[in-house]
């Protein structure tokens, strides 16, 4: 009987184990793409890294949980976390390397930085309900493209402020990555494919369409005319009799996430975060 050895994408933890990696392609002509994760990789990941093998010869995969963008009641112990599983998914979709730095190699003991952000890290959305997230995450976004120095790096638009915050963020610091977005992997039903999604019991998970079908019903009627504020009201009202708690369901500009009250002075981006149960679910749609 011979036993089946699952193959798994090589992977290092040290920066300059990375950077010989990434020294190596460059030499051989190559172009290098990011995509940041934090693992407990699903099929919306995996599309990152298909949009990444797409526009570079070479993609990498950071997989770090990244301690600095959860807040103190947030689920930073309980994350899922799979790495072999990860590993083996990656391989599969044709990724390069994985990278999975420490939180020692992150965050050396005495590290005292973090990025202050303003723009569309401050625009009353995730900011409002995560205060310290987007510090968080630009800190360790910032590092992870300055540890690959990659040609251009992939980040999913399901975290819409994230990705403009991050675009913000490499203009900013004049960052040699150039930033990709790629769109919204969702499942058959349209629930929007996220890590957090394991949390919904049997019966959440039945109900968590509703909010992208909410999204795609708004976009519909401001389409056919109808006021903006209205739509978006009655629209967070039905949520709220299906169970949802709704932190936000808001048409923003797509460009700046400043507030819009009306469809020409578009492009118009509807963005919602809701809870069912403890679970809480985020996702977005362009008008
Ligand atoms: O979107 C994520 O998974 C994370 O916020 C990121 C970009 C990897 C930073 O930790």
């Amino acid at each position: 009987m011979s036993a089946t050895v699952a193959m798994t994408v090589p992977f290092v933890r040290a920066i300059a184990d990375l950077r010989e990696h990434v020294r190596v392609w460059r030499a051989a002509g190559e172009r290098v793409a990011l995509v940041p994760t934090m693992g407990a990789l699903h099929a919306g990941h995996l599309s990152l890294v298909a949009e990444a093998r797409r526009r570079a010869e070479r993609a990498i995969v950071s997989i770090f949980v990244n301690p600095t963008q959860f807040g103190p009641a947030e689920d930073f112990a309980n994350y899922p976390r799979s790495l072999d599983a990860d590993l083996e998914r990656l391989e599969s979709v044709g990724a390069d390397l994985c990278y999975a730095p420490s939180v020692e190699t992150m965050y050396p003991q005495g590290f005292a930085t973090t990025l202050h952000l303003e723009g569309p890290a401050k625009a009353d959305l995730e900011d409002r309900f995560r205060p310290t997230h987007f510090s968080g995450v630009a800190t360790v976004v910032a590092k992870l493209l300055n540890q690959a120095q990659a040609d251009i790096a992939v980040f999913g638009e399901k975290d819409y402020q994230q990705l403009l915050v991050v675009r913000r963020l490499a203009r900013d610091l004049d960052m040699k990555t150039q930033i990709i977005a790629a769109p919204t992997l969702r499942e058959d039903d349209g629930l929007a494919m996220a890590s957090r999604n394991v949390y919904l019991s049997l019966e959440e998970r039945r109900a968590a369409p509703a909010l992208y079908k909410a999204l795609v019903d708004c976009a519909r009627k401001i389409v056919a005319g109808e006021p903006i504020g209205d739509v978006m009201g009655k629209a967070r009202e039905a949520l709220a009799t299906l169970g949802f708690s709704v932190d936000y369901l808001e048409a923003r500009h797509g460009e700046t996430l400043a507030h819009i009250a009306r469809r020409q002075d578009g492009p118009v981006r509807l963005l919602v975060a809701a809870r069912l149960g403890k679970t809480r679910l985020i996702d977005n749609l362009a008008v």
